[in-house]
């Protein structure tokens, strides 16, 4: 979309990091603070207009920065599968660093075009299709990292295996926590079929943090996020300090399979760290999706 300018000097320099929901939140803030260091950003949005504004933002203030914006929705599978072509093009040697941090909440249960319900198609299948494709690339560049932004709403979620996209019974915040949950086990999952060298992947919580998350959504659900996150959320600096330290800083170098909260490791809750429930994920989205790239390495 926008090529980018002049190499900027940092100690990103030369790291080329892929960053998903780069148009808000905390998103935006981990595009400006990686340019700033001086990493090649790719600014993943799924609003062309958004995406440039972003971009323009950052450039306002760091004149030198390398971003590249990429547009895509991710709820789609066919949007996924576009942006990890649109990437390998751009850098067909790899990335060194994905964020995975597009992530929403719907108070109603919304199927996508594709028939998917849209928390679990956003939140889940998103991050790892993702991964899953740019896996080689991030092999090859190796020590790479992938960080997923998961919550600790997680610790309220429950999954049902049979029952994924919860035809059966859906509230928002079930189908969110139940997203968390589940990103968590990937990550644990990836991690584990990766193993200690190579790709490192991590699952964080950023905080309560005063975005827009929430607010797509009328009633309780988003007015209730508006009090709260005017109380008691930090704002999008601070929530950005964990998904970017885990991402970037030469402590979370060689850790992999791990949640952290407030830059340190945590143990997430019991459910978390199941590797029975992780495998039966595993195997349900490879199933669905057709792709393991792990498989290669394993
Ligand atoms: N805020 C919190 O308190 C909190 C706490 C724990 C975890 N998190 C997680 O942090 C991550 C970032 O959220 P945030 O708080 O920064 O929220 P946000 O301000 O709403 O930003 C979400 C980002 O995801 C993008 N996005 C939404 N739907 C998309 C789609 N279909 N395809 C591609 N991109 C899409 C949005 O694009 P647009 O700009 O076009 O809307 C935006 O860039 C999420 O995964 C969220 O679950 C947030």
């Amino acid at each position: 979309m926008t090529a980018p300018p002049t190499a900027v000097s940092g100690p990103l320099a030369g790291k080329i990091v892929l960053v998903t929901g780069a148009t808000s939140g905390i998103g935006k803030v981990m595009v400006g603070a990686l340019a700033e260091r001086g990493a090649t950003v790719l600014a993943a949005g799924r609003n062309d207009q958004r995406c440039r504004a972003t971009i323009a933002e950052v450039q306002a203030r760091v004149p030198a920065a390398n971003i590249l914006g990429m547009v895509h929705d991710l709820a789609e599978t066919s949007g996924v599968r576009g942006l990890a072509a649109e990437v390998t093009a751009a850098y067909p040697g790899g990335i060194d660093v994905l964020i995975n941090n597009a992530g929403a909440v719907y108070a109603r249960r919304e199927e996508t075009a594709e028939g998917v319900e849209r928390t679990f198609a956003l939140n889940v299948v998103a991050p790892f299709l993702l991964t899953q494709l740019l896996l080689d690339g991030l092999r090859s560049r190796a020590p790479s990292r992938v960080v997923m932004v998961a919550s600790e709403a997680h610790r309220m979620g429950r999954i049902d295996l049979d029952d994924l996209e919860l035809r059966r019974r859906y509230s928002g915040m079930g189908a969110y926590n139940a997203s968390k949950l589940a990103l968590i086990l990937l990550t644990r999952e990836f991690a584990r079929r990766l193993g200690p060298s190579g790709v490192r992947v991590n699952a964080v919580h950023p905080g309560f943090v005063r975005t827009r998350w929430g607010l797509n959504n009328r009633g309780w659900l988003g007015g209730g996020v508006r009090v709260a996150a005017a109380l008691f959320a930090i704002g999008p600096v601070a929530g950005a300090r964990t998904p970017l330290a885990v991402a970037s800083e030469p402590e979370f170098a060689d850790l992999t399979g791990a949640y952290v909260v407030r830059s340190r490791v945590r143990p997430g809750s019991p459910r978390s760290t199941s590797t029975e429930s992780a495998g039966r994920l595993w195997t349900s989205l490879v199933d669905r999706l057709g792709v393991d790239r792990t498989a290669a390495a394993s």
